[in-house]
């Protein structure tokens, strides 16, 4: 069998049971097996696969075909051009949240922000720590924490930060949100990736979410704002007076995200698309007096 070969019957075994994106999906379990990058696949299409690495490729295939998510056969996956690793305790990290990250970067490095002192960071739910870690390595001036209620994903994102040499300047707490933290910090930015789903909608989500991401990382309650309630009532006092808050939030949330950080204690200054249109980041302050 050659690396064509695997490739072509691992795509055929995936479409049909189901997996979108079939093709790649093949290709880049056989280059994880091969360990080499996907793309050099196409310069060995003629090479032969020995019969332990057919074996392997066809375990993983099997495997996905059962629709496990491909993250979790590989034990990583890509955010911002570094590399986290993952497992079942975590949210898989998605493209959109790049989106978030990027935006919190440009606040913390951009002029005119007018830092006196270190820009401290929290992020909401850090999950694999994905958030929380870009953001210390690409903001070295920045002191970052991150909660999580999930023990196995501290535990995750601790690794994650290790790896990218930034566990001394994140620090990660174990609780329920804001009564995790230590009572004298103050933010000058907030980020999170709340679980935003209608805990209704979470059985009709695809097999690779709703039985492989954790619960804890997708269910938001009755309409799936919870987390977001909680977020606008509890955060300003945790805030200081330029802070900005940055969240992601799911399909058709916008108009109530506004509403919820409009008027009172709040000023929203925009929502913000993701690549497919779709509203997905929210920025607000909180009101001057
Ligand atoms: C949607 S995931 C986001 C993970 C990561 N920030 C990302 O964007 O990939 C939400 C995270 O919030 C955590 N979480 C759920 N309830 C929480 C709570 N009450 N306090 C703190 N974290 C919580 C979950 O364990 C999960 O890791």
């Amino acid at each position: 069998m050659t690396v064509w070969d695997a490739i072509r019957s691992g795509a055929e075994r995936l479409a049909a049971a189901g997996v979108e994106s079939s093709r790649l999906e093949s290709e880049w379990l056989l280059a994880h097996v091969l360990g080499v990058p996907r793309l050099r696949l196409v310069l060995e299409a003629g090479r032969a696969v020995t019969e332990g690495e057919a074996r392997a490729f066809s375990d993983l295939v099997a495997s996905r075909a059962t629709r496990r998510p491909l993250q979790h056969l590989v034990g990583s996956v890509s955010f911002c051009g570094f590399e986290f690793a993952v497992n079942p305790s975590v949210l898989i990290p998605r493209p959109e949240t790049e989106l978030l990250a990027e935006r919190a970067w440009l606040f913390l490095l951009v002029p005119p922000q007018p830092w006196t002192h270190a820009p401290v960071v929290l992020d909401f739910g850090t999950g694999s720590g994905c958030l929380a870690v870009t953001l210390a390595v690409k903001c070295p001036a920045a002191v970052v924490h991150a909660v999580d209620i999930s023990p196995d994903a501290l535990a995750v994102a601790r690794g994650n930060a290790a790896r990218h040499g930034v566990d001394g300047r994140v620090s990660f707490h174990l609780g329920d949100g804001f009564a995790a933290l230590p009572e004298d910090v103050r933010f000058d930015l907030l980020v999170g990736n709340p679980p935003y789903i209608p805990s209704g909608e979470i059985a009709g989500l695809q097999p690779e979410v709703r039985d492989h991401d954790p619960r804890l990382a997708l269910d938001g309650g009755a309409d799936g704002l919870d987390f977001y309630r909680r977020i606008a009532h509890e955060a300003p006092a945790w805030l200081r007076p330029e802070a900005r808050v940055m969240l992601e939030f799911g399909d058709g949330q916008g108009g109530a995200l506004r509403a919820l950080f409009s008027g009172g204690r709040w000023r929203c200054e925009g929502i913000f698309p993701d690549d497919s249109g779709r509203e997905r980041i929210l920025i607000a302050a909180v009101a001057r007096a």
